[in-house]
């Protein structure tokens, strides 16, 4: 079997006069999570819905698990989940019925489905719910409910259209949680749709990021970071003006220089002693209390790449 899991040449598809994926070209190898990055109206979810073919595409190709988009569709869904924007579930059944219903369609014995069902349930702690009606359970449990249902029949490969959207941030970070231990164990590939950055750096081993139809760039989020040369030094104090920033400014391998909540951002594009900046801003009357040091974030990247984008157009 091809170590592929998704290959994606030059695919296009319009809306009218909107070109909502632009010849895309991507390999999703297999048991990997791969995060699609992009802004609202990027894409992502048109680029789902061709690989799952339930769009098709105007231009170009790409097959999922060996099968073509276009004609073999069919196969295509039997053998991966997907968590789309609808969760799929049905609200006056309970959430092991729910399950059981999938189950069914995947054509899984009576007994596969029970122990797969306790599998899941157990995991993601939803077992003790598993008689309470779906309209009864929180936000945050239907879309883990949601999540076993993709999972049901062990598909080798997994669409997940954000979902983490609209959880509040507990129920948020316990799903990645569970997620990122389910992918492990089951070693199933997952196309992951997400605008939240921090999700995309805890699940994903490659992102891509799209915007307006278009793969801006595509690698591991350490590999990108990298390539958004420069490091984040913070640091917090009083008596800064804007004397500072321009003091700041002036001295070579220093990007930008900024408040950011009452802080000092500076952003350094070459090695830079992070002292000698301190004893500029000492220099100039400000008092530090505290100076931190980070590496490019993704979201630094992503706005990086996003703002490149930009310029070129
Ligand atoms: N059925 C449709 N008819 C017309 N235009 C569409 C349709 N579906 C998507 N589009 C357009 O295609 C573009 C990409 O939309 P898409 O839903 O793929 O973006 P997205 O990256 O999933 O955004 P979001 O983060 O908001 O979900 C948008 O301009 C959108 O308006
Ligand atoms: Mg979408």
């Amino acid at each position: 079997m091809s170590e592929i899991a998704i290959r994606i040449e030059a695919l296009s598809r319009d809306f009218g006069t909107i070109r909502a994926v632009d010849s895309l070209t991507l390999e999703v190898p297999r048991g990997t999570v791969f995060g699609f990055l992009g802004p609202n109206g990027a894409g992502k979810t048109t680029t789902i819905r061709m690989l799952l073919g339930l769009l098709a595409p105007t231009a170009g190709n790409a097959t999922v698990l060996g099968f073509d988009v276009r004609t073999q569709a069919g196969a295509i869904r039997e053998r991966s989940g997907a968590l789309l924007e609808h969760n799929g579930l049905y609200e006056r059944l309970n959430a092991e019925d729910n399950l059981d219903f999938y189950g069914r369609i995947y054509r899984m014995s009576g007994a596969d489905r029970q122990a797969r069902i306790r599998e899941l349930l157990t995991h993601l702690s939803l077992w003790d719910r598993r008689h309470e009606l779906v309209r009864d359970l929180s936000k945050g449990m239907r879309q883990k409910l949601a999540v076993a249902r993709a999972l049901i029949h062990q598909p080798p490969l997994i669409f997940l259209d954000e979902p983490t959207a609209g959880l509040d941030p507990v129920a948020a970070a316990s799903l990645r949680d569970d997620l990122a231990s389910l992918v492990q164990k089951e070693g199933v590939t997952v196309f992951l749709n997400t605008h939240n950055l921090p999700e995309a750096e805890k699940l994903c081993a490659q992102v891509g990021v799209i915007r307006d139809g278009k793969l801006l760039a595509v690698g591991h989020p350490d590999t990108l970071r990298a390539r958004t040369e420069g490091n984040r030094v913070t640091i917090s104090g009083s008596g800064f003006d804007d004397n500072i920033l321009t003091l700041l400014h002036a001295r070579p391998g220093v990007d930008r220089a900024q408040f950011v909540n009452g802080h000092i951002e500076i952003g350094l594009t070459g090695e830079v002693e992070v002292s000698s900046l301190v004893s500029l801003i000492v220099g100039a009357g400000g008092q530090i209390e505290e100076v931190r040091k980070d590496k490019a974030s993704l979201e630094d990247v992503f706005l990086a790449l996003v703002r490149e984008e930009q310029e070129v157009e």
